[in-house]
């Protein structure tokens, strides 16, 4: 994807938005409605077609055309290309279970991260060609699920940051979100007893349930609290992957809450902490609402 990003041209990407903003009413976008919406010549646009094709940023069918993720990745970029937001693409860092993260180099020279949010991803087999999968009406709703899942992690990190220990949200485009880079390891890959004394992994403990505190108390639960979501540099901690948060006032809120608490009181135990979750949970509760009466 990244080697045909570089070969793409303004052209090519003008027929490959409007066959995305076409596939609002069409699951195949026919040529002929592409042909007209283009305004170009019909032989232009077969050959962008041809060249997209080659890319991997459409796929085709008989009834016509529909973006590829490679091509929904590539229209992202691009965007964020052009706002003058990133000017360079890096190795990718991690594959997760639901999206892609690559470095990016900002137009301010600062390193980030960019990251793609692929849901429904994990029930796509592997083999699978794209051509059969997008032609599921699920493909369609993928690209919608994946776009607001990327702007519903950029308003909620938008929310939380600076005040909770999360990356700096710093743009969104499509279903990619731009925001700053985290030093470190999950905390899943580290032995915390090779680097803390037993006092220092409990302040650790703590420090984490604090972050949860204030998190809950500006309105959110993380929802997916694990050790895999927990960013480590030796001293401090970040906590990544935001998009599945809930809202305090949500119907089962507590019930989210208390398995976060219980994702990180099981982590702990291994180092000899531990906690009653029912006992930590009343202090996250506690705390917020009598805070909250102080205010009345
Ligand atoms: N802001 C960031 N800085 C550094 N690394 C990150 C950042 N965001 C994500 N990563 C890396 O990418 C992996 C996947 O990202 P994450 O947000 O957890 O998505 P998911 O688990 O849903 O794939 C993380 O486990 C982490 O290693
Ligand atoms: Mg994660």
């Amino acid at each position: 994807m990244l080697d045909a990003l570089k070969e793409a041209k303004d052209e090519d990407f003008k027929i490959l938005k409007i066959i995305e903003l076409s596939m609002r009413n069409h699951e195949w976008v026919p040529l002929d409605e592409i042909i007209r919406k283009a305004k170009m010549p019909e032989k232009d646009v077969l050959y962008r077609l041809k060249r997209l094709n080659k890319f991997g940023f459409v796929v085709r069918s008989t009834y016509g055309y529909a973006v590829s993720m490679g091509g929904y990745d590539a229209l992202a970029i691009n965007a964020l290309y052009k706002k003058g937001i990133i000017k360079a693409i890096g190795n990718k860092l991690g594959v997760g279970k639901e999206g892609d993260v690559y470095n990016v180099l900002l137009n301010d020279d600062r390193i980030a991260v960019l990251k793609f949010h692929k849901h429904g991803r994990t029930c796509f087999t592997r083999g699978k060609r794209y051509r059969d999968y997008i032609a599921d009406k699920h493909h369609i709703s993928w690209l919608y699920a994946s776009r607001l899942a990327a702007e519903r992690e950029f308003n909620i990190l938008n929310d939380l940051y600076p005040l909770i220990k999360v990356p700096e949200p710093i743009a969104w485009n499509r279903h990619a979100i731009v925001m700053g880079k985290v030093e470190g390891e999950e905390l899943k890959r580290v032995d915390l007893s090779e680097i803390l004394s037993k006092e220092e992994i409990e302040k650790l403990f703590w420090d984490i349930i604090e972050e949860v505190k204030k998190a809950y108390k500006i309105g959110y639960i993380h929802g997916d609290l694990s050790e895999f979501n927990i960013i480590f540099n030796g001293e401090d901690f970040v906590i990544i992957d935001w998009p599945q948060a809930i809202p305090k006032y949500h119907s089962e809120a507590l019930l989210y809450l208390k398995r976060d608490v219980e994702n990180v009181i099981r982590y702990f135990k291994k180092y000899k902490i531990n906690k009653d979750p029912d006992e930590i949970l009343k202090y996250i509760l506690k705390s917020d609402k009598d805070e909250d009466k102080d205010k009345v």
